[in-house]
């Protein structure tokens, strides 16, 4: 049963992942995963080990809730897309749309740190 279940799961992904017009508020969710939170964590509020390794004050990488959880949704754009210190720029890897859903994607993850 559960089986069958993940199985109707999967699919019913597949589906959403072909549908014409993806959510691309998902996409950022899933790219941010796969890229970002490597060194800003799942959660954005940044991995310690990273900190480290790049050597930077773990709050540079906490954009839930450090200090870059107070920059506006135009700054956070623009350093996705330049680039700031250490963090290499999104411009080339991703489309000004991508990059915008990102920002709004980046700027959720404030208020789930808040529930924590
Ligand atoms: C190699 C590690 C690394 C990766 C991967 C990375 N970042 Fe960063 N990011 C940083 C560092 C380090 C800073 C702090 C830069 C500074 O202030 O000097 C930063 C800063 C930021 C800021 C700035 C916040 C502010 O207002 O100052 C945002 C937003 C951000 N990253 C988003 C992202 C997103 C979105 C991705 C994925 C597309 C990403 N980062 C991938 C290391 C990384």
């Amino acid at each position: 049963m559960l089986r069958l279940l993940t199985a109707a799961l999967s699919c019913a992904g597949l589906l959403l992942a072909a549908a014409p017009a993806p959510d691309r508020q998902q996409e950022a969710k899933k790219y941010f995963e796969a890229e970002c939170a490597l060194c800003h964590g799942p959660d954005g509020r940044g991995l310690k080990s990273s900190a480290r390794m790049y050597r930077v004050p773990l709050a540079k990488l906490d954009l839930a809730q450090g200090p870059a959880a107070q920059s506006p949704e135009p700054d956070i754009v623009k350093i996705i897309s330049e680039g700031k210190g250490k963090m290499d720029p999104y411009k080339k890897k991703l489309t000004p749309e991508e990059i915008e859903a990102m920002a709004r994607y980046v700027i959720s993850l404030r208020a789930n740190a808040k529930k924590n």
